[in-house]
């Protein structure tokens, strides 16, 4: 399973920032995953609850086995599509997701469904990848990965881990769903993919977007895909590891 909390260890830091969560607060973690921000706020909302929505069983079955090996309380788990899953209303302080919202096929419903869980001072805080150009780590790899015929696709289909890349096209989608004034801070951190190439190159193996392309090409086009990517990674081992530069939002919004 990719271990999102080592890739994003930076990213992290400033996020915890920017949530600015009180011990009163009532939080939900829209597409959770394995919990870890999910664990993070129920550590900072001593005397409030947290909870975590996934639409991935397994995501939440791990979710639930790590936050009972940490101890912590306060913290409740779904397994839904917060696309369908009604959330009570006007429950929560804050809605905070990582990397959680970009993979919505129906983004008007469900930041609507999360702006009405949320109290009339509530506030979204949600961390999402900018556009894919300004993404080392995905062009990159995405040009070790193509054959010369699949280049044009490439170019001209957005996937949905940039659905949400352009802060214009963030802004009407909030606006249009009942949210203040979005602000966007702009994070530059390196994403962190294994201490070594072997390690690097599982960890990027299992990337949905590799996953498909290499599944499209053909015996001899796979093997020189594969020697493009690990080359790739050669070129960004440092000391600590294979890293890639990134630049992610981080969009803050009022309920209206
Ligand atoms: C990139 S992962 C991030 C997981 C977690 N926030 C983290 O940072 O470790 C995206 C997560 O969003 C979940 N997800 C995507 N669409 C969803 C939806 N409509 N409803 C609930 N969860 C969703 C996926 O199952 C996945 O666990």
């Amino acid at each position: 399973m990719i271990d999102y909390d080592l890739e994003l260890r930076h990213h992290n830091d400033a996020l915890r920032i920017a949530y600015a969560i009180r011990a009163s607060d009532r939080v939900v973690d829209v597409g959770c995953g394995t919990g870890q921000t999910t664990r993070d706020a129920a550590r900072l909302a001593t005397a409030g609850t947290v909870l975590g929505i996934d639409r991935s069983q397994e995501m939440i079955e791990r979710a639930r086995a790590l936050t009972s090996q940490a101890g912590v309380g306060n913290i409740e788990y779904v397994c839904a599509n917060a696309e369908e899953h009604e959330l009570p209303r006007e429950r929560f302080d804050l809605a905070i997701s990582r990397f959680g919202t970009m993979f919505f096929s129906r983004p008007m419903t469900a930041f609507v469904n999360i702006r009405n869980t949320l109290r009339p001072d509530g506030r979204l805080v949600m961390m999402v990848w900018q556009s894919r150009d300004r993404n080392e780590w995905a062009t990159s790899i995405e040009r070790a990965l193509a054959s010369d015929e699949s280049k044009a696709e490439s170019a001209s289909t957005v996937p949905p881990a940039f659905s949400l890349g352009e802060a214009d096209v963030v802004k009407r989608l909030l606006d249009s769903a009942g949210f203040l004034s979005p602000t966007f801070e702009d994070v530059r951190a390196p994403v962190f993919y294994g201490l070594d190439v072997d390690a690097a190159f599982e960890f990027v193996s299992e990337f949905s977007t590799v996953r498909d392309r290499i599944a499209g090409l053909d015996s001899r086009q796979r093997a020189h895909a594969v020697d493009r990517l690990r080359d790739l990674l050669v070129r960004h081992q440092r000391a600590d590891g294979v890293w890639f530069d990134s630049r992610a939002w981080i969009v803050t919004a009022h309920r209206d």
